[in-house]
C-alpha cells in the first residue's frame, strides 16, 4: 500500500518549496504515488479556469494534498475579488470539509525569534483554527457599489455544529499534551452572539475532558500575550479570521513565515486533508532561490504523520517522524542569520535536510 498525494505547487515560491519537499520525500525512500495539478493564479490567467467541482471530485480520490501557495501580486486587478484565494484555497478547505486548521507555533533550536530572551522552551503551542465558517463563509453582500451610499456586510457564520467539532478536536489535542491546557480565543465582549455560541459549546465539551485545564482570552489580548509571555500557551482554539491573524504573528515569533507549517485537516477522514506552509506565494522573493523551504518540508512531515495515522500506514508515520527530526537537526545552523533569511539558498537548505535524513 502506498500513499497517493495530489500536488498543487501553485504560484511564486510555491513550486520552489514544493519541489524541495518532494526531494525530501524521495530521500525518505517511502514509496508514494503523486500527481501534479496546475491550479494557480498563473493557470487562471492563462486559461480562465480556477477549480471546478469536477476537479474537486478528482482530488477526493487522493489520500492527501500537498499545496505550495496560490495567489499573485496582492494588488493585481486581474485577480481582484479573491478569485484565487476563494476559488482555489477556500473552495478546497470547504468542499473537502477540512474543518480544522492545525498550526503549530514552535521555536526550533537555533532559529532566531524577535522576542528578546525567549527560547524554544517559551514558544511551543498549537493553534487550532476553525476552517470552514466565521468571516470566511462568504455570507453578506454589497449594494449601491461605487456610490457615496455604498454599503457592504460580511457575516460571521457561527454554527453550534461547526464550533463543536472544532472545539472537540482541540480538546483531543490538548488531552495528549504534557500541560493539557486549552485556551479559547474570541472577542466575546463585542461579538456577543457568536462569542456566546463559542463559549457555550466550549464549556459543554470541557465537561467531557476534566483532565484538560481551560482558559479564555480576547483575541487582542492574545496578541499581547503571544509577544509578552508566549510560554503560558499550550493549545489555542480560535475562529477562522482571528486564527488567520494570530498564526502570522505565531509564525513571526517562531522565526518567520519560512518556518511555519500547517495542515487543513478533515479529522473524520471523509475526504483528504491538505498540508501547506502558512506563507503565501511571496512574489517579492520568487525565482531567486531565497525561499526558506522548511515550512513546506515540515508540512510534508505533518502530511506523512497525519495521513499515515488515518490510513494505518506505519511506514508513512515513521517517514514523517524522520522528516521532522531532520528539520530539527538542521535548524541550529540557522543561528544568528535573522528572521526568515536562513542565510542559505532554497537548494542548500533542502540539501541539508536530505543529508540529515541519511
Ligand atoms: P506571503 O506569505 O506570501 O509573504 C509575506 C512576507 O513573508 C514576504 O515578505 C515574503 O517574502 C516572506 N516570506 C513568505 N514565505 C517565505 C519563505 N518561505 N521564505 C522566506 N520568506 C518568506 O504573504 P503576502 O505577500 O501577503 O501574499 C502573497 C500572495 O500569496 C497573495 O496573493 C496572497 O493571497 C497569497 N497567499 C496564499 C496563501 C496560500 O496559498 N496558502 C497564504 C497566504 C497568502
Ligand atoms: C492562510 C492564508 C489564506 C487564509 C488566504 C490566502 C485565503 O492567509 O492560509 O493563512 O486567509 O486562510
Ligand atoms: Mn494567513
Amino acid at each position: 500500500m502506498s500513499l497517493s498525494i495530489a500536488v498543487i505547487a501553485g504560484d511564486g515560491i510555491g513550486p520552489e518549496v514544493v519541489d524541495a519537499a518532494l526531494e525530501v520525500l524521495d530521500a525518505t525512500g517511502l514509496a508514494t504515488e503523486r500527481e501534479a495539478f496546475p491550479f494557480s493564479a498563473a493557470h487562471y490567467l492563462q486559461t480562465g479556469a480556477v477549480l471546478t467541482d469536477a476537479d474537486v471530485r478528482r482530488l477526493r480520490r487522493f489520500d492527501a494534498i500537498l499545496l505550495g501557495a496560490v495567489g499573485g501580486q496582492p494588488n493585481d486587478p486581474r485577480l481582484a475579488g479573491g478569485v484565487i484565494e476563494k476559488g482555489i484555497l477556500l473552495k478546497l478547505r470547504f468542499d473537502l470539509d477540512q474543518y480544522v486548521n492545525y498550526r503549530p507555533v514552535k521555536l526550533y533550536p537555533g532559529i532566531d525569534t524577535p522576542l528578546r530572551g525567549r527560547g524554544p522552551e517559551d514558544i511551543d503551542f498549537v493553534c487550532i483554527r476553525e476552517n470552514t465558517e466565521g468571516l470566511y463563509a462568504g455570507m453578506g453582500g454589497a449594494a449601491r457599489v461605487g456610490t457615496p451610499q455604498e454599503v457592504s456586510t460580511q457575516t460571521m457564520l457561527t454554527t453550534a455544529f461547526g464550533v463543536e467539532r472544532c472545539v472537540r478536536y482541540a480538546f483531543g489535542v490538548a488531552q495528549h499534551r504534557e500541560r493539557a491546557h486549552l485556551t479559547l480565543i474570541h472577542k466575546t465582549n463585542v461579538l456577543t452572539h457568536a462569542g456566546a455560541t463559542w463559549k457555550r459549546v466550549f464549556d459543554g465539551v470541557a465537561a467531557e475532558f476534566p483532565q484538560v485545564e481551560t482558559g479564555y482570552h480576547h483575541v487582542d489580548a492574545c496578541c499581547m500575550h503571544m509577544v509578552a509571555n508566549p510560554g503560558q500557551y499550550d493549545v489555542l482554539v480560535v475562529p477562522n479570521m482571528f486564527g488567520d491573524i494570530i498564526t502570522d504573528l505565531g509564525a513571526a515569533i517562531a522565526g518567520g513565515m519560512g518556518i511555519a507549517a500547517s495542515g487543513n485537516l478533515n479529522p473524520d477522514g471523509t475526504a483528504p486533508s491538505m498540508f501547506e506552509p502558512v506563507h503565501g506565494s511571496a512574489p517579492d522573493i520568487a525565482g531567486q532561490n531565497l525561499a526558506n523551504p522548511i515550512a513546506a518540508i515540515d508540512s510534508l512531515g505533518l502530511l506523512l504523520r497525519e495521513t499515515g495515522r488515518i490510513k494505518g500506514d506505519g511506514e508513512a508515520v515513521e517517514a514523517g517522524d524522520r522528516v521532522g527530526e531532520a528539520v530539527r537537526a538542521v535548524t541550529p545552523r540557522f543561528a544568528g542569520k535573522g528572521l526568515d533569511r536562513s542565510g542559505y539558498g532554497t537548494d542548500e537548505v533542502t540539501a541539508m535536510v536530505i543529508a540529515a535524513l541519511a
